[in-house]
């Protein structure tokens, strides 16, 4: 990802940009960044970039030429037009879902504004985005695009290790993260909490998870209330917990958004597969929801014939896949027979895409550079895989020929089933017609089966 930024002061840039994890991971060549100065491109003698404002006020304002010219210049090879983003108290808010939907950009470029602005006409021509890093009044963008380039390069695979990025995906949203302690055990008479020195990690992701409940009320009731609202959804949908649990686990795993919600009617959204989660009481509620929320879906996961059939009408889309779904229940992790069970990197990327029946390798990259892909070994090599989708099911489950029947696959499942149980998730996926009779069989290892099924909507 390439970062372009267009300053007055571009030491400033250079050198607060140069250090630490970004000046790491631009030197190991994961995120690019370039200050260019837009003096240089003025016409004017003496370098003057700035007038008075027609019709009077106070201060000065950057003219169009000097702008316009340095963009033409940053953007000549580029094949298609960049965002370009104007600093300005009057922008959106940034937040860290702005940053991951610029995080997916291959380049992106920054207008930094001085003085007392810019000349609209030249703003008009380049900008696309207008915004804000908050609601106070800066002298100048710089230091707005470097919160938002360290906030956006963090997110590029690579410039953060994968076990790190792993633990990203699996924060809880909406909450604040939890007090944290190191050594010594005891500092000033005050004792680290108990719990964290008890080895017993299901305490500790338990606990964890209080703390930062109760710190996001106190700090954020902002974020609490939404946090609220959420577990509210949970809890509706908890009355049949095997049928709805990959709309409960989405919401608290914090991997998609409620776009709408009244009792049983609901809409999800998980921005990383597009993916649509729906569920509805009636046709006429399933009609509007379609109508309303749907109408640029591609695919729809849903529990509701209703949803189906309003999908079919309206869309013109039809059920691509059937399914059922099962969720681990017992506190017990599972045994792993097969010992060499390890985190994949893009190492592997091309045993993946090659063995995995889904032709979307974009997709692929994005599990394993988020850390949510795992493979068996015998003796150093790859024979096997497993992984958590997007949405939150465990599934991506391959085994060479070579190793079947060996208990390879059964080691996979079990080992992502613990994975996603460590993280204090409840673990669950996704069977085929096929598969239903050697799950029901698993029913004594805690693994238990919805009695309807789930539709997978589509176009395909
Ligand atoms: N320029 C000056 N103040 C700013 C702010 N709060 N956010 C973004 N750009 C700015």
């Amino acid at each position: 990802m390439n970062f372009h930024v267009m300053t007055l002061f571009p030491e400033m840039i250079e050198n607060g940009l140069g250090e630490s994890i970004i000046g790491r991971a631009a030197k190991a060549g994961y995120i690019s960044y370039r200050a260019v100065n837009m003096r240089d491109y003025t016409v004017e003698k003496h370098g003057k970039v700035d007038d008075y404002p027609y019709g009077g006020g106070a201060g000065m304002l950057i003219q169009p030429q000097p702008v316009y010219d340095c963009y033409q210049d940053i953007t000549k090879d580029m094949k298609t037009k960049p965002r370009t983003i104007y600093l300005t108290p009057q922008g959106k808010r940034f937040d860290q879902k702005m940053a991951k939907e610029f995080a997916k950009e291959e380049e992106l470029v920054f207008l930094c504004g001085h003085y007392e602005g810019i000349d609209e006409r030249v703003l008009e021509e380049i900008v696309t985005d207008y915004v804000s890093i908050g609601d106070y009044v800066l002298t100048g963008g710089e230091l707005p695009v470097m919160v938002m380039i360290d906030a956006i390069a963090r997110l590029v695979p690579g410039v953060l290790n994968n076990e790190t990025s792993a633990e990203t995906e699996s924060f809880h949203n909406d909450l604040l993260e939890y007090p944290q302690y190191t050594r010594p055990p005891v500092w000033r008479e005050k004792e680290v909490p108990q719990v964290l020195l008890s080895g017993n990690h299901q305490n500790i992701v338990k606990w964890r998870l209080e703390q930062s409940v109760k710190r996001t009320e106190v700090r954020r009731p902002d974020l609490y209330a939404k946090y609220q609202k959420k577990q509210s959804i949970v809890k509706r949908l908890s009355k049949k917990k095997r049928l709805y649990i990959h709309m409960m686990e989405l919401l608290s795993r914090g991997l998609g958004e409620v776009l709408y919600e009244r009792g049983m009617d609901i809409v999800l959204f998980e921005p990383e597969s597009e993916l649509y989660m729906v569920c509805a009481e009636s046709l006429e509620s399933a009609k509007y929801l379609v109508d309303k929320y749907l109408n640029s879906a591609g695919l729809v996961l849903t529990t509701s014939e209703v949803v189906v059939q309003a999908l079919e009408e309206k869309k013109g889309m039809h059920i691509c896949h059937k399914v059922w779904q099962y969720v681990y229940t017992l506190k017990e992790p599972l045994p792993v027979k097969h010992k060499d069970i390890r985190r994949l990197t893009m190492e592997h990327f091309a045993y993946v895409t090659e063995h995995y029946d889904m032709d979307d390798e974009e997709y692929v990259r994005n599990r394993i550079e988020k850390g949510q892909m795992f493979g068996a070994f015998v003796e150093d090599r790859l024979v096997g895989f497993v992984g958590v989708h997007a949405e939150g099911s465990c599934g991506l489950l391959y085994v060479d020929e070579s190793c079947r029947g060996m208990g390879i696959g059964q080691s996979l499942e079990n080992y992502i089933i613990n994975y996603v149980k460590s993280l204090g998730f409840t673990p669950y996926g996704q069977v085929k017609e096929g598969n239903v009779a050697s799950i029901k069989l698993q029913e004594k290892n805690g693994l238990y089966m919805a009695e309807e099924p789930l539709y997978w909507v589509g176009y395909e």
